[in-house]
């Protein structure tokens, strides 16, 4: 079966391999309620819902090189099966093109599983800002169906929420006990993470009420290849107006701050967070603590890429829409998952940033 963007909708499927797909040879349904898990003779399979999209994609490359099978479901709305290419060799990989918020593939695919890790989502601040309707249903719903489906059958879940939740908190840096503070209803950028922070708040009502076991992830700026700029993702779409000798378009006066952290960091995070119970019931931030301002980072892309690009300036009402909040800094407190995992950003930002202008340099001649 192809692994192009166009693939078809609503097929199942083996990227090498169509229509069938491996069994995993399976002892145990549950790596949490079983202590022989981690025996290397058994092979466990993962369901990554969103395993098209950006993260996505790097975790199904992290958990098959740690001889998991892994399992994808996803509608291609934002994310594409090109970003699976390089692993189309690999029949452990299988996919489902549908949605999640079918309780019936859902459910399906849940019975296959060992693990769960819940990444599929309406993400980006454009895609939130036009389409506030498809946000809210697709981040609330989604994770409804995930979770009641999961809960029948007890197969642990990761959530996948985001650092928009501490909204217009002050208290820097972030930490997972914190306020959130959000802006309001008016504004529709806050859905986003309003309808995050209700998905955490089921995925640990799940855990409390029903002994599902859930782990939630608050992930920070996330960056690396094949990150779409598509959605309004700031360092995708700089590095490809600077190798366009196009304009980088700096929204607001750009003072804001960003820490953007390595996917490859972050998909190790979400990796182990799910090889111990220890984390169940628990929130995490995610994400690198080197803050750049947003003009800095502009100023870096156009040096890396030895670009003729000029940086303007754009108000945020023209960029999103009249009366758009930003934060001006968001920085994660991550003690608490270094402490837990022993886990450690091993990349800089400039690391980042040259691991993105390869690959988009790469995609331009594609
Ligand atoms: N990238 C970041 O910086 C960042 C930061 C915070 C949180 N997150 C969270 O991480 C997760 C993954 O984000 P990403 O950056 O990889 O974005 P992405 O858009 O690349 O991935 C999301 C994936 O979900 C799929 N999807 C959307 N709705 C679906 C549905 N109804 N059914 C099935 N699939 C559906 C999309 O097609 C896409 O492949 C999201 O939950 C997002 O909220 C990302």
């Amino acid at each position: 079966m192809s692994v192009d963007p166009g693939a078809e909708r609503a097929c199942t499927g083996n990227l090498l391999l169509s229509p069938s797909r491996d069994a995993p040879n399976r002892t145990s349904p549950n790596p949490f309620l079983d202590t022989r898990a981690r025996v290397p003779a058994r092979v466990s399979q993962a369901l990554i819902t969103g395993g098209a999209g950006f993260i996505g994609s790097h975790l199904s490359e992290l958990l098959l090189s740690r001889g998991w099978h892994v399992h994808l479901l996803d509608d291609l709305s934002t994310g594409a099966m090109s970003n699976l290419r390089h692993l189309r060799e690999d029949p452990r990989l299988t996919y489902t093109i549908d949605t999640c918020a079918s309780s019936r593939v859902v459910s399906e695919l849940v019975d296959d599983a060992d693990v769960v890790y819940h990444l599929a989502a309406a993400v980006g601040v454009e895609l939130i800002v036009e389409s506030p309707v498809r946000t809210i249903e697709t981040n609330v719903h989604c994770t409804e169906v995930v979770l009641e489906q999961a809960a029948k059958k007890r197969k642990p879940v990761l959530i996948a929420s985001t650092s928009e939740v501490y909204g217009k908190s002050l208290a820097l840096p972030f930490h997972e006990d914190g306020d959130l503070v959000m802006g309001a209803t008016s504004k529709g950028r806050w859905s986003y993470a309003c309808s995050k922070a209700i998905d955490e708040f089921l995925a640990l009502a799940y855990w409390k009420e029903r002994k599902l076991p859930t782990v939630v992830v608050r992930l920070f700026n996330t960056v690396g290849p094949r990150q779409t700029g598509q959605y309004g993702m700031v360092v995708p779409n700089f590095v490809r107006s600077a190798l366009a000798d196009r304009d980088l378009r700096v929204h607001g006066d750009g003072t804001q701050t960003r820490c953007f952290c390595h996917v490859s960091d972050v998909v190790v995070a979400l990796a182990d967070l799910m090889d111990d119970e220890r984390h169940v019931g628990e929130v995490y931030n995610v994400g690198a603590t080197e803050e750049v301002s947003i003009r800095d980072l502009a100023e870096r892309v156009v040096a890396l890429t030895e670009s003729e690009s000029e940086i303007v300036t754009v108000p945020y009402d023209e960029a999103y829409e009249e009366g758009f909040e930003d934060m001006m800094r968001r920085v994660p407190d991550t003690a608490k998952v270094e402490q837990a995992l022993g886990w450690q950003t091993t990349r800089s930002l400039d690391d980042v940033l040259r691991d993105v202008i390869a690959f988009e340099k790469t995609r331009s001649v594609i």
